[in-house]
């Protein structure tokens, strides 16, 4: 342990491997105040230690190589910030080995890496903390982990990717098509030049998976649960959603049934009035349901360089405090000692109310589609075939492989269908 107080080592001086850096130059006072030692950032890695990031980076060692950071004898914990799963995994992976806590905001490599990593933790006697990685600045982990943790949660939804957010937000206020407002987006700095996984649901897919841990102690992938994007919402699905007093919000849910969790990544179309409706913009949000609490809710940014790196360095001082007490793993990083063993059900199995669009010729449609719906037992509720535009049609309660099938039989004639699920009980 560093002499005077923890020694912080930062990997990655990107959008928020910067940010962490100013919380740690503009608040030191504070943090120290808080924790009644100083925590110092003392050695700073990146492959490119030439370009200005408008920081300060006097006073720091400074290493194009992290295991130099790893290595160095005056740092007691490892904040990953360079993102990926190959690297980043590597980073992790040493300064645990070497008895160091980690820091990081890396959805992807606990989504996909997380169970190694806990367990590596758990073996070397190391923590890892990772509130930054969901929700930006919300500390709904910390809410789940300890907050919650004497109740038992049976539902959580949350809109966990901003772009997407900003996107459906601004396709309702603008009218304007995905594309459109997709490029407004990237201009206004929301959404990355490539913004695949923001757009295509894998974002939301790994802040769920690390959301199943905490809620539920299941231990799933991104690939175990559906999982699907924005990329299809048209302006006439909102125009529909609008008649219908929805909105559509892409929503990564989950609950506990009594047969195992269910869990999913999808746009959802919820009511209006509803208090995840009313997330606007590139704002997140997630709620969750509890047996003895009931519904909590935490909002917030859930990205950008500041308020991810306060949830960093909230994380640094966290570990900092367990440090000092010589209590390495608090709480382990599910937060519970026992992992659900029923897991995840398959998506198969589940069932809901959907809004259908098809792209269809005129002729004789409503019957058709009545026709394939009633074959397959799926309740129609509602149909609306307006001369000159799509058809819509909303279901009752059934099974998603029903509709699909039912789809599938009319399928040669619509040249493109659309649905999307239906959360009136939210
Ligand atoms: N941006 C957000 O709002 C946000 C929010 C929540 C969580 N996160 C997560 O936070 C992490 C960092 O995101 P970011 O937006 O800060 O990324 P970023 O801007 O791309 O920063 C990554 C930094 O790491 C550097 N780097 C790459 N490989 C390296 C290596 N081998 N050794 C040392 N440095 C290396 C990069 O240098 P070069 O640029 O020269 O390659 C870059 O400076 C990611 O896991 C991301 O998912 C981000």
């Amino acid at each position: 342990m560093a002499s005077s107080g923890i020694g912080v080592g930062l990997v990655g001086l990107g959008t928020i491997g910067t940010g962490v850096v100013r919380v740690f130059r503009e608040h030191a006072d504070e943090i120290e105040a808080r924790l009644g030692f100083p925590l110092r950032l003392a050695h700073i890695a990146d492959v490119d230690l030439e370009t200005d990031r408008g920081v300060s980076l006097e006073g720091y060692r400074l290493s194009r190589d992290f295991k130099a950071l790893v290595e160095d004898e005056a740092i007691d914990l490892v904040v990953e910030l360079i993102g990926g799963t190959t690297i980043a995994a590597q980073v992790v992976t040493s300064a645990l080995e070497a008895g160091k806590g980690v820091v990081t905001a890396n959805k992807a490599l606990l989504a996909h890496k997380g169970a190694e990593i806990y367990a590596l933790a758990e073996t070397h006697g190391a923590p890892v903390a990772f509130e930054a990685s969901v929700g930006g600045t919300i500390p709904v982990l910390r809410a789940l982990r300890e907050g919650l943790c004497a109740d038992r949660l049976f539902a959580l939804r949350g809109i966990v990717n901003g772009t997407c957010n900003y996107i459906l937000s601004s396709m309702e206020s603008d009218g304007e098509p995905y594309e459109a407002c997709l490029k407004r987006a990237q201009e206004l700095g929301y959404a990355e030049a490539d913004p695949t996984f923001d757009v295509d649901g894998t974002d939301s897919a790994h802040k769920l998976a690390i959301l199943l841990g905490l809620a539920f102690g299941v231990h799933a992938r991104p690939g175990d649960f559906y999982s699907r994007g924005i990329q299809l919402i048209a302006p006439a699905d909102i125009r529909a959603a609008r008649r219908m007093g929805l909105r559509i919000k892409l929503l990564a849910s989950a609950r506990r049934l009594d047969t195992g969790v269910e869990a999913r990544v999808e746009p959802t179309l919820i009511p209006t009035g509803s208090v995840l409706a009313g997330v606007d913009g590139s704002m997140n949000a997630i709620e969750v349901r509890g047996k003895m609490s009931g519904p909590t809710l935490y909002y917030g940014a859930g990205a950008g360089s500041l308020p991810t790196a306060s949830a960093v360095v909230a994380d640094l001082m966290e570990l900092a405090r367990a440090r000092r007490l010589g209590v390495a793993l608090r709480v382990p990083p599910l937060g519970t000692h026992r992992l659900e063993p029923s897991g995840l059900l398959s998506s198969d199995q589940e069932r809901g109310e959907y809004f259908v669009r098809l792209e269809l010729g005129e002729e004789d449609r409503s019957r058709r589609v009545s026709v394939a719906l009633a074959e397959h037992g799926v309740p129609l509720v509602s149909l609306e075939s307006p001369p000159g535009e799509d058809l819509t049609l909303t279901t009752g309660e059934t099974s998603r492989a029903a509709l699909d099938s039912a789809l599938a039989l009319i399928g040669s004639a619509a040249s493109a269908s659309h649905v999307i699920r239906i959360e009136k009980e939210i």
